[in-house]
């Protein structure tokens, strides 16, 4: 069947529409031109493949996440928790503190391989170096090709509807 040309999705009905999709929250870490940590909040993470391990996040192209990553080549993701929320706000904060005066520092240890930031009670760590870089529209599709991981057996924060939240009960409920 053909599809039909319609108009395009009003923004406010595609926005209503894709916060319906529940995801977990990271901060996105990087090292800034002073070799300082850069943390970002994001929940666009998706796994690509298993073998080699590969995810995919996106950013906005402005984000200067994006200009440390193609510096370095190298990034670290931290999966938080359900008590971080006061993270997830702080480093999805435009006008938060940087360089010198970040927690980040205090909040985290430096990655072993990239040497990317670490966040302190995180549920899972990656390290990753960049695999590539591909700009869609006005973000860029960054894919990292993960060098190490490990997991915590902490429940994860979810972002759902707007809105942070855990699971909860969802942890008695396996798909399997
Ligand atoms: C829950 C949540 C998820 C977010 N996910 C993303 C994301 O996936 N990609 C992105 O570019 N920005 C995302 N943001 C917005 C960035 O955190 C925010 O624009 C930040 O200030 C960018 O910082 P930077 O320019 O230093 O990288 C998210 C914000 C929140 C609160």
């Amino acid at each position: 069947m053909a599809i039909r040309q319609l108009d395009k999705p009003a923004p406010e009905a595609y926005r209503a529409s894709a916060r319906q999709w529940p995801t977990g929250v990271a901060v996105l870490t990087t090292l800034d031109g002073d070799d300082r940590p850069h943390g970002t909040t994001i929940n666009s993470l998706t796994t690509i493949a298993l073998d080699p391990a590969l995810l995919l996040i996106s950013l906005r192209a402005t984000s200067r996440s994006v200009a440390h990553i193609l510096r370095t080549r190298s990034f670290a993701l931290s999966v938080l928790a359900h008590d971080q929320t006061e993270e997830a706000r702080h480093y999805a904060a435009p006008n938060r503190a940087q360089g010198a005066g970040s927690p980040l520092g205090e909040q985290s240890r430096p990655g072993p391989l990239t040497g990317c930031a670490l966040l302190h009670r995180a549920c899972a760590h990656f390290e990753c170096a960049l695999d590539s870089m591909q700009t869609v529209a006005d973000h860029c599709l960054v894919i990292g090709s993960v060098l190490a991981c490990s997991a915590q057996d902490t429940t994860p924060l979810v972002f759902s509807q707007g809105m942070f939240t855990s699971p909860g009960a969802a942890r008695t409920a396996s798909i399997g």
